[in-house]
């Protein structure tokens, strides 16, 4: 078969560990030729593509990005751009896709898959806001990114006596946050879930600071919004699938505890660094499943369908199940145990 891959949305680590297993597979096992479109869905617009093989991915297993390129790129949002995709791969024979990518891109995959499109996807976000999979790859490398930053803010923040402020990606849901937090003892934990009441906020770091512990770390998911009608936050502009661009919430609340509690508080952002370098042996080893699981699909026909991780194993699910609402963090892990260390 001559099968085409791409990569979409934001990039994350473990992507060429994901298309290195297909091609492996696809050239070693079933005698598949590969190509690769360029920057996601764009170059299946734009008809950018090249041929692939093993040898394109040798030493790529520990290279963060894509060497594919990624866009945020909506074909339904461009005059026939679902039309010029189609005409793409019919014209260039291509014989299946497959779509690497988070809910945008996937969404795009189901609506191919709608037309006839012969595509499988594979789930791919740092945020693993992803429904239908337990894991997405990426995220653990993000958590770790996350958690080392903050173990390295506790020493100074207790020099100082401050409220370090620590903001980290997750746009709709805050598993990063959570994970992060959790595992780099965090005083209090701000996600997209959970509107923050900043009165509260500050009410906890004063018990604290008053108990003797005269630093504290909040950490804020990008997403994280205050209760309505408490303080104001700039929304940035957005991009084709109509998100916000984000980043600078932590801005806002270190701020706002500075002037209510008079403690000194400083603010990281965290922001992309989360998503460079190289993966972890874990999103290496997850990446090389789905790889292994998207070219067997693609040899099965299973169009319109994703590979996915659930009680360890991975199975096949309907794309269209995985996208248009996020996976939300598991309210038992928010308030049974991070909110449980809250301020202490
Ligand atoms: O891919 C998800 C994500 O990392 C979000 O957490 C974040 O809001 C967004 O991408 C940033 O996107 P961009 O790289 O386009 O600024």
């Amino acid at each position: 078969m001559r099968i085409g891959m791409l990569t979409g949305g934001g990039d994350c680590p473990g992507l060429n560990a994901v298309m290195r297993a297909i091609t492996r597979k696809g050239v070693n096992t079933f005698g598949d030729e590969m190509v690769g479109f360029e920057d996601g869905w764009r170059g299946v617009m734009e008809g950018k593509l090249r041929p692939l093989d093993i040898e394109s991915f040798r030493g790529t297993l520990p290279r963060g990005g894509t060497v594919l390129g990624s866009s945020r790129t909506n074909p339904s949002k461009t005059d026939d751009g679902v039309d010029r995709c189609i005409a793409t791969l019919e014209r260039e024979g291509i014989d299946a896709l497959v779509a690497i990518g988070g809910d945008d891109t996937l969404g795009v995959g189901a609506m191919m898959a709608e037309r006839g499109v012969a595509v499988v996807g594979v789930p791919k976000t740092i945020d693993n806001d992803l429904s239908a999979t337990e894991l997405t790859f990426g995220f653990d490398t993000a958590v770790s990114i996350a958690t080392e930053a903050i173990d390295r803010l506790h020493t100074t923040a207790e020099s100082h006596h401050r409220v370090m402020v620590v903001e980290v990606m997750g746009r709709h849901a805050g598993h990063i946050a959570v994970w992060s937090g959790i595992a780099g003892g965090a005083t209090m934990i701000l996600i997209p879930e959970e509107p923050f009441d900043i009165e509260r906020v500050c009410d906890g770091l004063r018990r604290r600071h008053e108990a003797g512990n005269y630093a504290s770390i909040v950490v804020v998911a990008e997403g994280a919004v205050p209760v309505e009608g408490t303080i104001a936050v700039v929304s940035g502009e957005v991009d084709q699938f109509g998100h916000p661009r984000l980043g600078g919430i932590a801005n806002t609340v270190a701020a706002e505890i500075e002037a209510r509690t008079g403690f000194e508080s400083r603010v990281t952002i965290l922001g992309h660094v989360q998503r460079g370098g190289t993966p972890t042996a874990f999103d290496r080893v997850l990446a090389t499943r789905f790889g292994i699981a998207a070219i067997d699909a693609v040899h099965d026909g299973a169009w319109g369908q994703m590979v996915a991780l659930r009680c360890g194993e991975i199975v096949r699910v309907p794309m269209a199940e995985a996208v248009g609402t996020p996976k939300l963090v598991d309210p038992a892990l928010y308030h049974g145990v991070a909110e449980h260390f809250f301020a202490g």
